[in-house]
């Protein structure tokens, strides 16, 4: 890590402001996924260990710039106060301020006890965050001495709350998730245990070729092997030739797929696409479903909604070699029963693989793998969806860039 670490910091009394990815799935006020706010605690139990002030502000949903009473962080409260339990006393609380800059925000962080928290309301509430607003994040930043970004899920955009408040502090650190994703992450693209097999998946080439590309860069190739999976792979196998019936495939998208297999076939990567298919006569889970295998022309009706059991055979084959293995997106419509069977064994084959590194990231794969009942065996589940892919795809976080080097 070549950036400052919340753990190079004295945090003794001081307000530290923690930027965290609080954007968890909310149905009637309550969580139905705490991952995120899971993922975080070490942070936030070092930071209070440590006896600092500590200050949460997060994002939640996208309430384009304005108060939404089902976008409040307040729900979170109870929760949090739970989960902080073996560190906060018994007459201790998290604090929650109604507004996430102004008078009160500021009168509670100058009044927060050392070893004590304060949850900011929803960031996006004010149309300054997302626009990266100087004033904005000046408000923000005078909440605090020493500003921490946790929250690896939002290091991909550039907003007040991660990227402009560095401006205005002293410090910026990594959080210990943020460094977690970083290493893992950064690992696999730089100096990954070989063999390197990334599986792909997802409905659309368009979501990920950025990802391909990048894992087939310029100069010897990142990954050993590419598994491609989900309707994306339909617009493949259209590219080489094969009819595909009423599935998936994006007729602009035929060229790049081309260009794509060209090149893993020049760089020596082992470009694998499904050899047989779960075919549907309709997208619904009540479908008529029948096995289709081989180069031949799908019946024209018939569209591809998983992958078949040679498919899955061919790349567990690849997946048990594996010393590093990266997952992003499922291989079949797996939030239907008929067609989740390819993914989960997909699932079940990366956890098996003990040997290897194991990262998983992006939302649906990440929902498979916890579908699978497998999510312990795994090394490494990414907490960001847009962030993970846009840092395969070789891109600069500007969550990342802003913070202070070592
Ligand atoms: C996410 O869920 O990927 C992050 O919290 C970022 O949210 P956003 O896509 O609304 O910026």
């Amino acid at each position: 890590m070549t950036k400052l670490s919340i753990r190079d910091l004295d945090l003794t009394d001081k307000r530290v402001l923690i930027r965290v990815d609080f954007n968890v799935p909310l149905k009637d006020g309550i969580i139905t996924d705490d991952t995120r706010i899971r993922e975080t605690l070490p942070t936030i139990e070092y930071a209070l260990r440590h006896k600092a002030k500590v200050i949460l502000c997060s994002h939640l949903g996208r309430p384009k710039g304005k108060p939404v009473a089902a976008m409040s962080l307040r729900p979170l409260v109870d929760h949090l106060r739970t989960m902080l339990d073996h560190v906060l006393g018994d007459d201790e609380n998290v604090a929650f301020s109604p507004d996430c800059i102004g008078e009160v925000a500021s009168e509670m962080a100058a009044n927060l006890e050392s070893g004590q928290p304060l949850l900011l309301e929803n960031l996006r509430f004010h149309p300054e965050e997302e626009a990266n607003d100087p004033a904005f994040s000046k408000k923000l930043a005078s909440l605090c001495d020493i500003y921490v970004n946790d929250a690896f899920g939002s290091a991909h955009r550039a907003h007040a709350s991660t990227e402009g408040i560095t401006h205005f502090v002293k410090q910026s650190a990594a959080g210990l998730l943020m460094e977690k994703e970083l290493t893992y992450l950064g690992k696999a693209l730089t100096e990954p245990d070989k063999p390197f097999v990334a599986i792909i998946g997802g409905a659309k080439v368009s979501d990920k070729i950025g990802v391909i590309d990048n894992l087939l860069n310029d100069g010897p190739a990142k990954a050993d092997a590419i598994i491609i999976g989900g309707g994306m792979a339909y617009t493949f196998l259209n590219a080489q030739g094969q009819a595909t019936g009423k599935s998936l495939v994006e007729s602009d998208k035929i060229d790049v797929a081309k260009a794509t297999l060209a090149k893993a076939k020049e760089k020596g990567v082992r470009f694998l696409l499904p050899v047989d298919h779960v075919l549907a006569d309709k997208f619904a889970p009540n479908a008529k479903t029948q096995l289709f295998s081989g180069h031949g022309a799908f019946p024209d009706d018939l569209m591809a909604l998983d992958i078949g059991p040679k498919s899955i055979s061919l790349f567990e084959d690849e997946i048990a070699d594996a010393r590093t293995i990266i997952w992003n997106g499922p291989m079949g419509v797996f939030e239907m029963p008929a067609f989740a069977r390819g993914t989960n064994e997909i699932a079940a084959a990366v956890a098996r693989n003990r040997d290897a590194t194991t990262i998983v990231g992006g939302g649906d794969s990440v929902a498979a793998i916890q579908q699978s009942g497998v999510a312990s065996r795994i090394t490494h589940i990414s907490t960001g969806g847009g962030a993970s892919l846009e840092f395969l795809e070789g891109k600069t976080l500007p969550g990342v860039a802003a913070l202070t080097n070592k």
